[in-house]
């Protein structure tokens, strides 16, 4: 389980995250939602050790994390999918993913190449392509599949599905789907389609500048008509 206490995040002057508690159940997905500059990534970016946090705690597994490089993160079983489909585009698709094993986590038998691609089949059809001649969808499922080599409890995702054809979103949220309900995965699901998050999502959270304005049971986020219109944009 990960829980936030009081987390408060600046760049310079800008407070991007002021206060923010939250807590993600360990082998459930967890939503967190909102408008364009309500700090989602910046979220994302403090658990895993990329900005370090002004004020406040986070723990993981009951341990404390907020000062952990993210090195010692990804040792702590936490891996982070950043926005953007980063991968490295002169190196193939194999090579890519055999980057994500390095200073895997060891809390339980490592996930192989072969077990992503059962995952993707179609990283496997491609694992001789240069990455660059990947489409979207397939860079996201290697960016993901490269982050599921390091063996995580813990997947952070930021915004998978942005500007991916409905289908190809279906069958990425499949994918997470079954590895949470078939392994135990605890997911934290950066997405500013709120509508596609919250029909996978157990949780979910609303971010509004920086602040948790609405965190509860999926459905009931969902069912909230003055909250999807005031933050979630349906
Ligand atoms: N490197 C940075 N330097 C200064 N300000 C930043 C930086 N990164 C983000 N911010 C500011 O912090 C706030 C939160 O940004 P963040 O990127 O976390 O939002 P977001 O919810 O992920 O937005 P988006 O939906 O556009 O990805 C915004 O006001 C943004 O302008
Ligand atoms: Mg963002």
């Amino acid at each position: 389980m990960l829980e936030l206490d009081g987390v408060t995040s600046r760049y310079g002057p800008v407070t991007a995250l002021q206060d923010v508690d939250l807590v993600a159940e360990a082998g459930r997905i967890t939503a967190v939602l909102g408008a364009n500059g309500a700090g989602k990534t910046t979220l994302l970016r403090t658990i895993s050790g990329l900005h370090r946090a002004d004020a406040g705690t986070i723990r993981f597994d009951g341990r404390d994390i907020t000062r952990l490089s993210t090195d010692q993160m990804t040792r702590a079983g936490m891996a982070h999918v950043p926005e953007g489909r980063g991968v490295i585009t002169e190196l193939t698709v194999k090579e890519n993913l055999r980057l994500g094993a390095l200073g895997r986590s060891t809390h339980r038998d490592a996930v192989s190449i072969d077990d992503v691609v059962d995952l993707f089949p179609i990283l496997g059809d491609r694992s001789n392509a240069l990455a660059h001649t990947l489409s979207g969808g397939e860079r996201q499922m290697l960016v993901i599949g490269r982050a599921l080599l390091a063996t995580p409890k813990m997947l952070l995702l930021d915004e998978p599905s942005l500007g991916l054809a409905p289908r190809i979103v279906s069958q990425i949220f499949g994918v997470i789907r079954q590895l949470v309900h078939e392994q135990g995965l605890t997911v934290l699901l950066v997405e500013q389609n709120a509508r596609s998050a919250l029909s996978i999502a157990d949780v979910g959270v609303v971010l509004g500048l920086g602040k948790v304005v609405a965190q509860d049971d999926a459905a009931i986020l969902a069912a909230d008509e003055n909250l999807r219109h005031a933050y979630l944009g349906y």
